[in-house]
This record gives C-alpha cells, sequence and structure tokens, in this order.
C-alpha cells in the first residue's frame, strides 16, 4: 500500500495531518529537521494508531539532505498516494533587518523544496495521488512587513494553481490550502490573540484545517480557504484597491517582528 507524505510534520498543522490521515487508515512517511522530535511524534502516533510509519529526519534547504532521503525512499521502493507539503517558515520583519542568509533560508523551506520535492515524489506516485500543499492567506495580497513570507506563498499558490490545470485528467488532484491564523506554536497564539476580536474570528485549531482541507483535495479544489471569515476576508482583498490594502497591511504589519529559526 502507497504512502502519504508530510513535510513538516513535527510542526501543530503538520501533526494534526498525520491524525487526520492516520484516521483513514494511511501508512505515513513524516519529515521534519529533528529526528529526535520525529522520534517522539512517532511513539504517540503509534499509541493512537498502531500502523506503518516512517520517518527521515531531512533539511528541505539542503540538496544532500533531500537526496539522502530520495536515496532512503527508493531503497525502500515506496511510493505515494498524498503528498502533503506543510514545512514553513514564517519570518516576519522590514526586509532590511533580514540577513542573507535568513532570505535565502526561507525563500527555499517555503518554496523552492516544496515544489523540488514535490516533483520528486510525483515520480514516485502511485497511480492515483493527491497533492496538497499548505499556503497562507497572507500570499492573497503583497504584505509590506511580511513581504518574503508573503511572495513565497503567493509563489507556492500560483505554482500549485497551474500544477493543478497540468495534470488534471492524470489521476492527480493539487489543492493549495490558505489558512489565516492557526493555533499551533505559542508565539503564533499570541499573535492571533492580539488580534483581539479578529484574530478570534478568522483563527482555527490545526484539526479543522486539517480535516477540511483533505476534504478539499478529495473533491480537487484548486484552492481552499479554511473559515467563512477568511473567504470573506479574500474577496475583500481581491475586490478593494491595491492602493488601500497594501497601505492598511503596512500600518498593520509594522510594528510586528517574528524570527522563527
Ligand atoms: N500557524 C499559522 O498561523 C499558519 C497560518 C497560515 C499558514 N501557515 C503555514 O502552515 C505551515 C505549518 O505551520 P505551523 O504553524 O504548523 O508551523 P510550525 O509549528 O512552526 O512547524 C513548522 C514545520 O516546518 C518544519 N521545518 C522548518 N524548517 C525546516 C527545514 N529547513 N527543513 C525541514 N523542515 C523544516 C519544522 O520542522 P522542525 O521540527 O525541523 O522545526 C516543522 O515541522 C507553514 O508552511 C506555515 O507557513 C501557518
Amino acid at each position: 500500500m502507497a504512502y502519504t507524505f508530510i513535510s513538516g510534520a513535527t510542526g501543530g498543522i503538520g501533526k494534526a495531518f498525520c491524525l487526520e490521515c492516520l484516521k483513514s487508515g494511511d501508512k505515513l512517511f513524516l519529515t521534519g529537521r529533528s529526528q529526535q522530535k520525529l522520534d517522539l511524534l512517532k511513539a504517540e502516533l503509534l499509541d493512537v494508531y498502531p500502523t506503518d510509519i516512517e520517518c527521515f529526519a531531512c533539511d528541505l534547504t539542503i540538496d544532500s539532505s533531500r537526496e539522502k532521503m530520495l536515496n532512503y525512499i527508493d531503497g525502500k521502493n515506496l511510493k505515494f498516494k498524498r503528498i502533503i507539503n506543510v514545512a514553513g517558515v514564517d519570518t516576519q520583519m522590514p526586509f532590511l533587518d533580514y540577513t542573507q542568509e535568513k532570505l535565502i533560508f526561507q525563500m527555499r523551506v517555503n518554496a523552492e523544496s516544496t515544489i523540488c520535492l514535490t516533483h520528486a515524489l510525483l515520480k514516485r506516485r502511485a497511480e492515483k495521488v493527491e497533492v496538497l500543499t499548505v499556503g497562507s492567506m497572507s500570499g492573497v495580497s503583497p504584505m509590506p512587513y511580511f513581504a518574503l513570507y508573503s511572495a513565497t506563498k503567493a509563489m507556492l499558490l500560483n505554482f500549485f494553481t497551474a500544477l493543478h490545470y497540468e495534470l488534471k485528467g492524470q489521476n492527480v488532484n493539487v489543492t493549495t490550502v490558505m489558512p489565516g491564523g492557526v493555533y499551533t506554536r505559542a508565539d503564533v497564539c499570541e499573535e492571533i490573540k492580539s488580534q483581539g476580536v479578529w484574530g478570534k474570528i478568522s483563527a482555527k485549531t490545526p484539526e479543522y484545517v486539517a480535516q477540511k482541507s483533505l476534504r478539499a483535495v478529495k473533491k480537487n479544489k484548486v484552492k481552499y480557504i479554511p473559515g467563512g471569515f477568511n473567504r470573506f476576508l479574500y474577496t475583500l482583498m481581491k475586490i478593494a484597491p491595491k492602493k488601500i490594502v497594501l497601505t492598511f497591511i503596512a500600518k498593520r504589519w509594522k510594528t510586528h517582528k517574528k524570527d522563527a529559526f
């Protein structure tokens, strides 16, 4: 039986995908940077769902690390029926405060590795396959002070939307998920809390995002935005004059700083 691949499995949203997929009887292939975190996660998951779980620690920004993981996959002749791209870093600061290293790291995790890995795993696909990628509502519009994160997520949306149509009729479902706030790390939960009532209305739990996203990819939706309020915001951002949206975003995010390295 083919596996479900989950990158960023050790994070909040990744773990929720693990649990949801286990509920439907999937065998899992999980990755994150830390072997220790993966081992702990595997033990926790096996406690609830005794099944076949493969783990491989891989820094997605390092070519040789990705290659080692693919060699491991080929050594075991694993095939994939689901590819769930969750890994991402949400650094947020004025552009000039970044170091070159941080710019490259964020681009590589969020965009380059997601696309390259999807390419590699589609070559190792089962007959039917679902590709689900976690983008963000931040990718809907350019975001001053969150510019690079937003641009990487916009790239994912653009890329996977094209792929959705390119692979239509070839037994490949391709969906991009665009969550607003999701209650995961402590700093993210704090940030949602600081947004007051708006944060409360728009934020979702990782379980909600995972459940609904898996339904969306089953239906082969090109994109999915979790939560009615976020869908309303999406429409608003699309129809409102760009200048107003960008001025609002710049004012809103000017004071926020986050460094998720
Ligand atoms: N939380 C939100 O509010 C929110 C909203 C919209 C979109 N998203 C997106 O959802 C995804 C997951 O978010 P989250 O909140 O669950 O984040 P998280 O808890 O910080 O988890 C991030 C995951 O990415 C992995 N990762 C980071 N850098 C990596 C690298 N170089 N190589 C391999 N794996 C790496 C981490 O693995 P390690 O164990 O190695 O750290 C971890 O498993 C991200 O793509 C994020 O942009 C989140």
